[in-house]
């Protein structure tokens, strides 16, 4: 199995960022995570960070035919693309959409997720976990 896990931006600042909201751990801790997770469960991994729409409608689509699965925490663009929304649903991947925090508790602007429309599970507010459980998830229910 083979999945691509995509953060979005302001997620490399991990660690320095509100770290009241996002924690003390950084980037480069999330990705060992990451790494750590699939090499246990047997996943082949690519890890991407942009703070960059298009570059992440790209990787999307460089998913299709290549990943089974997606792993995607858009941060502000959840709240805002559409195209990301669009870009989801033109590969029709399983996707899961992860929040480091609980944005339904935060403020009225993050209660909208467009991305979350094309996911077939939505985990926030679990911290660095969530993306161990998104993997979990995404290998429980892998489609042959
Ligand atoms: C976030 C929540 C978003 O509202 C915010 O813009 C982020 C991070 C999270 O992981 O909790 O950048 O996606």
């Amino acid at each position: 199995m083979k999945i691509m896990v995509i953060n979005g931006p302001n997620l490399n600042m991990l660690g320095l960022r509100e770290p009241s909201i996002y924690g003390n751990e950084t980037y480069a801790a999330l990705e060992k995570l990451i790494h750590e997770t699939c090499a246990a469960e047997g996943i082949e991994v690519t890890v991407m960070q942009s703070n960059h729409e298009g570059a992440i409608i790209d990787a999307i689509q460089s998913a299709l035919g290549n990943y089974d699965g997606i792993v995607i925490n858009p941060a502000a663009f959840t709240h805002t693309s559409i195209a990301i929304l669009d870009a989801l649903k033109a590969v029709a991947l399983p996707a899961v959409e992860v929040h480091i925090s609980d944005i339904t508790k935060r403020e009225p602007f993050r209660q909208i997720s467009y991305a979350g429309l094309a996911c077939v599970k939505t985990i926030a507010g679990e911290g660095f976990d969530g993306y161990r459980q998104a993997i979990l998830f995404l290998k429980k229910n892998r489609r042959d």
